[in-house]
């Protein structure tokens, strides 16, 4: 990895190779790609395209490391490690805030102080996590004895997005390595910088060879699917579309793989008339527009209560309006680029659907005026559609919401949970016995009551119904990436 940057914060070249077994090295095939910079179109760097023989190569050494050094430390040498490996990133955070945001498109704003940052902090907090972690014991009358000790469980397939890249695999590898597995990671195709990094920093940390290993490529036919088809994996956790999940589920039911997923969402905003409107606006510009919308927990069915409706849009257009859409590296920037031509035609397409289906576009709904290069779009509001309309049915993954009034809080429960999606949502109120009962009825892994994205890292993070399968975090994520064995002794 050359990670030389020009003054005019530029990238010169990138070339990203695998991290196999402590060793940065090229695609046997010798195919690349291109990585392109969403903010200009312009490609910044090539990227090897690995394929099942980089993949062997990375499983090997990954089996391997599960019975060297790695088992061998004690676990305050791995808490040290972890440490470090959170230290570094923070040493490094604007090299990686800077290529975080030349991948994706998003403000370096939000890379510098949230993105890595809290992939630092995913390290730090596991680390401190691993000295509580436990198991139960059970004594059965006279008669026996019953405890379990915890293993890891393997080798772990690390298969990530590219829309919150660091932050999200540093989500999966913190747990994993804590739990003394060892980690194929195949980073998304669109950001394969800040995981190259990383690799480079788990080395300098510490990591022996072979416990952490990158190999970069496509799903179908690729990499990815040769990491979710090998069955010397043991475990797969996934974090990216519903569709893509039903497809790696059917590879690894093979070799009957555990797995943890962590899908899309179509997650609703609910405003109740007596919310504090000024906090909810403010909030909910973040649910709908925040890293352009390309966040599994936007909010991006908003529905608001009749009396409060007109006055909600009113003040929700007009402070949308104020958001700046540009250039990432500009410190005005408020929403930057979507990942890729491709995705950009996607949401494109979803605005003209809308309309199609007789939605209305109050602001937005087009590239903004002066930005010809780059995936650029205007954070969209959109009324009018109702509950049939694929707009409200569908994940956009872009700066599109909806808003649609409701009158009877049965009805809004009923809304909200009228899709195949459950991963989170999100209710305005200042009545308590409300925000109780509504919470408690919502089908969705993680709810917010007057608040959005605050985590605390403990809890569990995860969603029903098509949003996902298991949780992650704190004790969640050990229960993922351990086995338990039960040993029975009799008196
Ligand atoms: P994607 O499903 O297209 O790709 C995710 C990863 O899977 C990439 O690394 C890709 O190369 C790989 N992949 C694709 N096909 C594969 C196959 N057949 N076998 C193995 N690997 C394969 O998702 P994308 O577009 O990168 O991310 C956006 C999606 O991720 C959205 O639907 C979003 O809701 C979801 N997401 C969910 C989150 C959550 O926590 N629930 C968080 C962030 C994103
Ligand atoms: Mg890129």
């Amino acid at each position: 990895m050359k990670t030389e940057v020009v003054a005019s914060e530029k990238v010169k070249a990138f070339d990203c190779q695998h991290f196999i077994n402590g060793r940065f090295l090229p695609s046997q095939s010798g195919k690349m790609f291109q990585n392109i910079n969403p903010a200009t179109g312009e490609v910044i760097g090539t990227v090897c395209e690995g394929g099942k023989e980089e993949i062997d190569l990375a499983v090997a050494a990954a089996k391997r490391a599960l019975s060297g050094p790695w088992k061998r430390m004690t676990t305050g040498e791995r808490i040290a490690v972890l440490r470090r490996i959170g230290d570094l990133i923070l040493e490094r955070k604007e090299e990686l805030a800077r290529l975080e945001s030349l991948d994706t498109g998003k403000p370096y704003s939000l890379s510098l102080t949230l993105d890595i940052p809290r992939a630092a902090y995913n390290f730090h907090f596991f680390a401190d996590y691993l000295r509580s972690v436990g198991t139960e014991a059970y004594q059965t009358d006279e008669v026996a004895i019953n405890y379990s000790i915890r293993r890891p469980v393997g080798v772990v397939g690390l298969i990530n997005p590219w829309n919150l890249p660091l932050l999200l695999l540093t989500w999966k590898l913190a747990p994993c390595l804590a739990a003394g597995n060892t980690a194929v990671i195949k980073p998304a195709e669109w950001t394969p910088l800040t995981a190259t990094v990383l690799a480079e920093i788990c080395k300098e940390a510490g990591v022996p060879d072979g416990v952490v290993n990158v190999v970069h490529g496509f799903g179908p036919d690729s990499a990815g699917a040769a990491l979710t088809e090998h069955p010397d994996v043991d475990a797969i956790t996934f974090t990216g579309e519903t569709t893509t999940g039903k497809v790696i589920m059917a590879a690894a039911a093979k070799s009957l793989k555990k797995l943890s997923y962590e899908l899309g969402g179509k997650n609703p905003n609910i405003i109740f008339a007596d919310a504090d409107l000024d906090e909810a606006i403010e909030t909910t510009l973040k649910s709908s527009f925040m890293n352009q919308g390309e966040v599994c927990l936007c909010g991006s069915r908003i529905y608001v209560e009749r009396p409060l409706y007109e006055q909600f849009l009113q003040k929700f257009v007009a402070k949308t309006k104020e958001l700046v859409v540009g250039d990432p590296f500009d410190p005005r920037t408020n929403v930057g680029a979507l990942i890729s031509e491709e995705h950009y035609e996607r949401v494109m397409s979803y605005i003209e659907l809308a309309k199609e289906e007789g939605g209305r576009i109050l602001t937005g709904g087009k590239r903004p005026d002066g930005l010809d290069q780059g995936y650029y779009l205007e954070p969209t509001i959109i009324v009018g559609v109702n509950r049939n309309c694929r707009i409200v049915r569908e994940e956009v993954f872009g700066p599109v919401v909806t808003v649609m009034p409701f009158d009877e809080e049965e009805e809004v429960i009923a809304q909200a949970n009228d899709t195949h999606y459950g991963l989170s949502a999100t209710i305005w109120t200042n009545d308590l016995r409300r925000a109780h009962r509504v919470a408690a009825r919502i089908e969705a892994g993680i709810v917010w009551v007057n608040t959005w994205f605050l985590r605390d890292l403990r809890t569990p993070f995860g969603g029903m119904k098509q949003s996902g399968i298991g949780r992650e975090g704190g004790m969640h994520s050990f229960e993922f990436y351990t086995e338990l064995t039960n040993i029975c002794i009799k008196l």
